[in-house]
Parts: structure tokens; sequence; C-alpha cells
């Protein structure tokens, strides 16, 4: 079976960006832990998150399937590789794209390149499946950045997901997200068929964000 996956996404959070996005990237880093720990920065700050924690899985929060060239503002993803990205996010809540801009990013990138796609529903986790990335995360767009968890707010939504992904690919990991703030949300996550969690909140609007990691990962 595969490691854990823990997804820590800094969005564009006032305490998750610059600097605070290299401090917050060493904490998470000093975390002993079994499971797979990444975090998903924003294009500014991917180089420094890097060099701030080389031994980091650093993924983007986007990127768009485009080439060398005429590309103005688009996020390339060599350019992104080249800079130490290892995977990406793509079709945030906050970020949606067409389906056709999920398969033809898979195109784009390099293989071993992790791509981990974001569904509302069950439909579109359906949808996102079968052009097989790496990970499909669950996460209804009500229940982001709020106090409690998917896992307790709709458990439903996450073992539904998990039995569509499954009833298409054997190969597509499957996450859910949205409110997750502890072990215990991360345990349930993981029982409910799971084989980790995508979460921002609980971890950049934290206090001390290194128990938070430890905590998130004391089942794992
Ligand atoms: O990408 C993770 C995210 O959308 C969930 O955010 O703040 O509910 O953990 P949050």
């Amino acid at each position: 079976m595969s490691r854990p996956l823990v997804v820590v996404n800094l969005k564009t959070y006032e305490t998750a960006h610059g600097a605070s996005a290299e401090n917050l990237v060493k904490a998470i880093a000093s975390v002993e832990t079994n499971a797979r720990m990444v975090v998903a920065v924003s294009a500014f700050d991917l180089s420094a998150v890097v060099n701030a924690a080389p031994n980091l899985e650093v993924w983007c929060q986007h990127l768009d399937p485009v080439g060398f060239g005429s590309y103005t503002g688009w996020l390339h993803p060599s350019t992104a590789v080249e800079r130490g990205a290892s995977g990406t996010l793509i079709n945030h809540a906050e970020h949606k794209v067409s389906i056709e801009h999920v398969a033809m990013l898979l195109d784009a990138v390099p293989e071993g390149f992790t791509v981990c796609a974001c569904a509302a529903d069950i439909d579109e986790a359906r949808a996102l499946t079968a052009l097989q990335p790496d990970y499909v995360a669950v996460e209804p767009p009500e229940l982001i950045g709020g106090d409690i968890s998917v896992t307790t707010a709709d458990p439903a939504i996450v073992s539904g997901t998990a039995a569509a992904v499954r009833e298409i690919s054997e190969q597509v990991g499957i996450l859910c997200g949205a409110g997750v703030k502890n072990g215990a949300d991360v345990a349930t996550a993981i029982e409910l068929g799971t084989i980790g969690v995508l979460l921002a909140s609980g971890v950049t609007k934290a206090t001390n964000p290194k128990e938070i990691i430890e905590d998130l990962v004391s089942s794992l």
C-alpha cells in the first residue's frame, strides 16, 4: 500500500506567503513522520520554499498546459519543474478549469510529476478519474475553510467518492479535504477509503503549525 499523503495547501494566506511560507515549510519539514508530506505553494514562492525545505515535496497550486513561447502570465509546467516542483493541484474549487485543461495538463507534465485533480462532488470525481491523474481530492466547496471537517459533516461524499473512483481505476489515489483540522479527522478520512487529506487553514492559521502537523500525522 502507498504511504498516506498529507497535502498542505498554503493558498494565499498572509501567514503562508513570502517569508512566512519559508518559516511554515521549515516547521512542516521538521516533523518526523511516515506520511508523505507535501506543500502546495504560490508560484512566486516556489523557489524560496524549495530552498528553505529541500527535503519536502513541493507542489504548485495550479498549472497551465502551455509550452515555451507566447503565453504571457500563464504557469508553464517546465518552468515549475525546473524550479523544483514535483507536482501540482489542478481544478481546485478556488481555481476551476475545464476538463480539457486537466486532460491537456496531464499530457504536458513529465513522467513522475504528480497531478492531484480536485473535485467538488462524486460526479466530478468520476469524470476526473477517467483522465487518470495520480490523485483525485474531493472537497465540497461549502465546507472549505470551515470549522467542521468533511469527514464529520459529509462522510458519505468521502466514502462515495472512494467507491466511485475505485470502480473506474485501481491506480488513482483518493484524498478528501475541507475543514480537516486534526489527527482524528485524518484517521476518519483513511477509514472512509482515502489515502490521505488535502488541507489548508488548519495549518496556515495555526499559532503553532508544527504541533498541528504532529497531531495530523499521529495516526499514520
Ligand atoms: O486545498 C485545501 C482546501 O481547499 C481545504 O481548505 O481550509 O478547509 O482546510 P481548508
